[in-house]
C-alpha cells in the first residue's frame, strides 16, 4: 500500500474536492477513514459510511430512503436532469419504487434478454477479430465500452447506427451525479436528457407502428404500458435509466477486470489453467475494483446502526469501494484472489434496490473476459493506465494493450 494519509488530511477529507491521487488510488484513504470510524461526519454535514457491516445494514434498512428530491432540487433546479433522476426507480421508494421495479424485473426476464445474449457472443468475437490485425488496442475504446452499449441497445432495439449518441448521452447524464459539477456539465446533462427523450419517443412510435418479431425488453415494457402498469413518462425515463445503469458500470467491470488480470500475472495464469474460475474471478473484480464506488441514502426517523445514532434528514454516502476492502469482512482484503470464497461483496448494493441487472452484468463480464484471454493469451499492458476523473464510478480512461 502507498503511504497512509496523515490525521490532518483525514480530518479535512471532502468528497466534493478529493485530494490529489485519490482518483487513481482511493484505497489508502478508505483504509484510513475506516480506521478512524466506519461512520464519520464530512465537512458538509453529511455522513460517510466506509465499514462493511454498516454499509450492508444501511442498504437493508427501511429507515434509509432513496428519494433524492431534497438533494437534487437545489443541485438541478426544475430541469430535465431533475425530472429524469427523480423518475428513475433507483432514486425512489415504495410504492413508486415497488411498482416500477416490478416492471423492470419483468422486462429483464430470461425470454426477453435471450436474443441479446445470442447477439453478444457473436459481437464479442467480431470485436476481438477486428483488433487482431492492429496488434494493439485501447481496450476501453475498442472493447470494454462497446459491449454494454450494444447490450442495452439490443434490449431496447436501438439501431446500430444510433449507438454512439446513446453512449454520449448516458455519460453526460451520469456525470451530473458526481458530488460537484460545473454549470457546463449541468447544461450538457440537461441537453442529453432532452435529446434522449426525443429519440426514445420516435423509436417507440416506430416500434408501435411496426413491431419487431422477436421479444425484447422494450416490447415487454410497451406491453406493460398498454396494461396501465407504467405511464409513458415513467417508461421513457426508466429506459434511459437502464442504459445509464448498465453502461458505465459494466464497461468498468470489463476494463478493470482486464487490467487486474494483466497486472496480477499469477492470477491470470491460474485462470488460464482452469477457465471455470471465471465465475469467481468476476466476483473478485467486482469486489476489488468496484465499478460503482458510492451510493446515497437519506435518513427517515431516528435509527442506530453499528452504534451510530442517525438523525432524520441526515444525508448518507455509502462507500461500496471501502466496504469491499474491509479487513473485518474480507481476510487479506487488499489481495486480488480470483477464487476468493466466500465473497459477499456489495458491488451490486443490497436490500430492496439491489441491482436488477446483475445477472446480465455477470454474463457480460464472464463472456467478455473469457473470450479476450482466450483470443489473446499473451496480451500485456503497454502503459500504466489512468482512472477516469470520477469518484462515483471507478473505471479507466484508456487501457493501452499489446495483444501479442
Ligand atoms: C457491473 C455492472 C453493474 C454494477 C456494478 C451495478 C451496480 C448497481 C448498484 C450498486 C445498484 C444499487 C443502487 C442503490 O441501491 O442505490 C444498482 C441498481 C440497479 N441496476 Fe445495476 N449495476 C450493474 C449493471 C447493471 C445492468 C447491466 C443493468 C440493466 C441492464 C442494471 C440495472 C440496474 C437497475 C434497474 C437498478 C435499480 C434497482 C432498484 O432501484 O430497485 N445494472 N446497480
Amino acid at each position: 500500500m502507498p503511504m497512509a494519509p496523515t490525521a490532518t488530511e483525514i480530518r479535512e477529507f471532502d468528497l466534493r474536492d478529493p485530494p490529489a491521487g485519490f482518483v487513481d488510488d482511493p484505497f489508502p484513504w478508505y483504509e484510513a477513514l475506516r480506521a478512524d470510524g466506519p461512520i464519520r461526519s464530512m465537512p458538509d454535514g453529511s455522513l460517510l459510511v466506509t465499514g462493511y457491516d454498516a454499509c450492508s445494514a444501511v442498504y437493508r434498512s427501511e429507515a434509509f430512503v432513496s428519494d433524492k428530491r431534497n438533494l437534487f432540487q437545489p443541485k438541478f433546479g426544475d430541469s430535465p436532469l431533475y425530472e429524469h433522476h427523480t423518475t428513475s426507480l433507483v432514486f425512489n421508494d415504495p410504492p413508486y419504487h415497488t411498482r416500477v421495479r416490478r416492471t423492470i424485473v419483468e422486462a429483464l426476464k430470461p425470454r426477453s434478454i435471450q436474443p441479446t445474449i445470442d447477439m453478444l457472443a457473436r459481437r464479442v468475437r467480431e470485436l476481438l477479430s477486428s483488433m487482431r490485425e492492429a496488434g494493439e488496442a485501447d481496450l476501453i475504446e475498442a472493447y470494454a465500452s462497446r459491449i454494454p452499449v450494444e447490450v442495452i441497445c439490443s434490449l431496447l432495439t436501438v439501431p446500430t447506427d444510433d449507438r454512439d449518441d446513446l453512449r454520449r448521452w448516458s455519460l453526460s447524464i451520469l456525470g451530473a451525479l458526481e458530488p460537484a459539477i460545473s454549470a457546463a456539465e449541468a447544461e450538457e446533462g440537461n441537453r442529453a436528457v432532452t435529446e434522449f427523450l426525443e429519440y426514445l419517443r420516435a423509436l417507440i412510435a416506430e416500434r408501435r407502428r411496426r413491431p419487431l418479431a422477436e421479444d425484447s425488453v422494450l416490447s415487454s415494457l410497451l406491453a406493460q404500458q398498454d396494461r396501465g402498469e407504467v405511464s409513458e413518462l415513467e417508461l421513457l425515463h426508466n429506459c434511459i435509466f437502464l442504459l445509464n445503469a448498465g453502461h458505465e458500470t459494466t464497461t468498468n467491470l470489463i476494463g478493470n477486470g482486464i487490467h487486474m488480470l494483466l497486472t496480477y500475472e499469477s492470477e491470470r495464469e491460474r485462470l488460464a489453467g482452469d477457465p471455470s474460475r471465471i465465475k469467481s474471478a468476476v466476483e473478485e473484480i467486482l469486489r476489488f475494483q468496484s465499478p460503482n464506488q458510492l451510493g446515497n441514502r437519506e435518513v427517515m426517523g431516528n435509527v442506530t446502526v453499528c452504534g451510530h445514532r442517525f438523525q432524520p434528514g441526515d444525508q448518507v454516502t455509502l462507500c461500496i469501494g471501502a466496504a469491499n476492502r474491509d479487513p473485518g469482512r474480507f481476510p487479506d482484503a487488499h489481495r486480488f484472489l480470483i477464487d476468493r470464497a466466500p465473497n459477499p461483496h456489495l458491488a451490486f448494493g443490497a436490500g430492496p434496490h439491489t441491482c436488477a441487472g446483475m445477472a446480465l452484468a455477470r454474463i457480460e463480464g464472464k463472456l467478455a473476459l473469457s473470450a479476450f484471454f482466450e483470443a489473446f493469451p499473451e496480451a500485456a499492458l503497454q502503459a500504466q493506465p489512468r482512472y477516469r476523473d470520477r469518484i462515483r464510478f471507478r473505471g479507466l480512461q484508456a487501457l493501452q494493450v499489446r495483444l501479442g
